[in-house]
């Protein structure tokens, strides 16, 4: 007999994945460039040239036996000491690889964090808003605990300050941020970050014990003109950071990131070592060592991220134009309208007429919108924009 819990799941559909298979059928009948399959968020460009050209030399030089052996639990040091020395430079800060631990992207980051603050089967709880990365509630269910979800500003997507005053109590163990965010591409702005900082401040001062900030920033390099993503470390001390090199590397099958916390924040004398004791939990045991090598060889490199930027332009313009209402996407690849009719699935339904592969906003906790992953190439895009009109168009009729 198997696990109830996973074989009740066998048959349980993934909206993505279905719209993932509903795009491959699709293509095989009127060809993959009449699909405009805008689904999944995986980089459409090619990483940097120095990520090939590092692993080809770490794979052809090194020792073999050190490349392909064990790596410690927290990460090779001289990475998470590459890590660190660049977060210094671009952020003024004073990590050390003792600050940086290395996991399987974002994630594996996320979810060592989420169990690092809080205990399995209490009353503890993490704090969101929505719309929101739905595995958040897979990471929170497994580690015994409740994710409590504020419901969107969707006039922004920015935080909405007076639910979330109310929402923290003595049971939140951490808000749980992610700007960039997947799937508005929204960007909170500095004066928001400060403003959670302090009123998380005076909640750890009335409750008092730490509240932290678990900060998911795997699109933090993915941001447009006009848009600056602020360093929440920088801003609140209880912040640990998740960063991932799969979007703006363009490596998501490496499965690479890392957590770093500062030593402003609360325990970090011990931080790495529970971080660590997490990981373990979940059989996170090391981190792929070859790819650690190459991101440590590569600190401060990204893909040619402008085809987003250029993305965004096209789609946000042509988007409006055809009279749709969409909160401007300040980084990602990701743009977020509010759908036709309030039913964001029958909404997507109706798109595949006009082979435009849509997500419903439903799984992110924001019914009414949907998702369109924009990292395709710009002349599909650009192609895309008729399809869009004529959509809107078939509800005018
Ligand atoms: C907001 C957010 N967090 C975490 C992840 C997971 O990232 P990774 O592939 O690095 O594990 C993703 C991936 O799409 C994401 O969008």
């Amino acid at each position: 007999m198997l696990s109830e819990k996973y074989s009740k799941n066998v048959n349980a559909r993934s909206v993505i994945r279905d719209l993932f298979e509903y795009s491959k059928a699709r293509a095989a009948e009127i060809g993959a460039e009449n699909v405009f399959d805008f689904s999944i968020g995986n980089p459409s460009v090619q990483p940097p040239e120095c990520v090939t050209k590092v692993a080809m030399e770490i794979l052809g030089g090194e020792d073999p036996v050190a490349v392909h052996g064990y790596p410690s639990a927290e990460g090779i040091p001289w990475v998470r000491k590459a890590i660190a020395d660049e977060l210094n430079k671009r952020f003024g800060e004073s990590y050390t690889e003792k600050n940086i631990f290395m996991t399987i992207g974002a994630a594996a980051a996320v979810t060592c964090c989420v169990r690092a603050v809080s205990d399995f089967g209490t009353n503890d709880k993490i704090i969101t808003f929505a719309p929101y990365f739905p595995e958040y509630m897979v990471y929170a269910k497994s580690a015994g605990i409740r994710l409590e979800v504020i419901e969107a500003d969707i006039e922004q997507f920015q935080i909405n300050f007076d639910a979330l005053e109310k929402a923290i109590d003595r049971d939140t163990r951490a808000i749980l941020i992610n700007s960039p965010n997947n799937p508005s591409g929204a960007v909170y702005s500095e004066e928001t970050i400060r403003k959670l900082g302090k009123l998380l401040e005076a909640k750890q001062k009335e409750f008092g014990r730490s509240i932290y900030i678990i900060s998911d920033e795997p699109y933090r390099e993915i941001v447009f003109r006009g848009f600056k993503v602020p360093y929440v470390a920088g801003i609140y001390a209880n912040t640990l950071v998740c960063y991932s090199y799969s979007k703006a590397m363009s490596i998501p099958g490496e499965r690479i990131g890392y957590v770093a916390f500062t030593d402003r924040c609360e325990d970090a004398d011990i931080l790495l070592k529970v971080l660590a004791g997490a990981a373990r939990d979940l059989a996170y045991v090391g981190v792929p060592a070859l790819y650690q090598m190459v991101v440590g060889k590569s600190v401060g490199q990204t893909s040619d991220l402008s085809i987003y930027q250029e993305n965004k332009d096209i789609l946000y313009k042509g988007l409006i134009d055809a009279g749709y209402t969409c909160v401007e996407p300040g980084g990602t690849f990701y743009a977020f309208p509010r759908s036709l009719e309030p039913d964001a699935v029958a909404f997507c339904e109706r798109a595949k007429q006009f082979e435009l592969v849509l997500v419903p906003g439903n799984g992110f906790g924001c019914p009414g919108h949907f998702r369109i992953a924009f990292c395709q190439p710009k002349e599909k895009v650009e192609r895309s924009l008729e399809k869009f009109r004529l959509l809107a168009e078939s509800y005018r009729k």
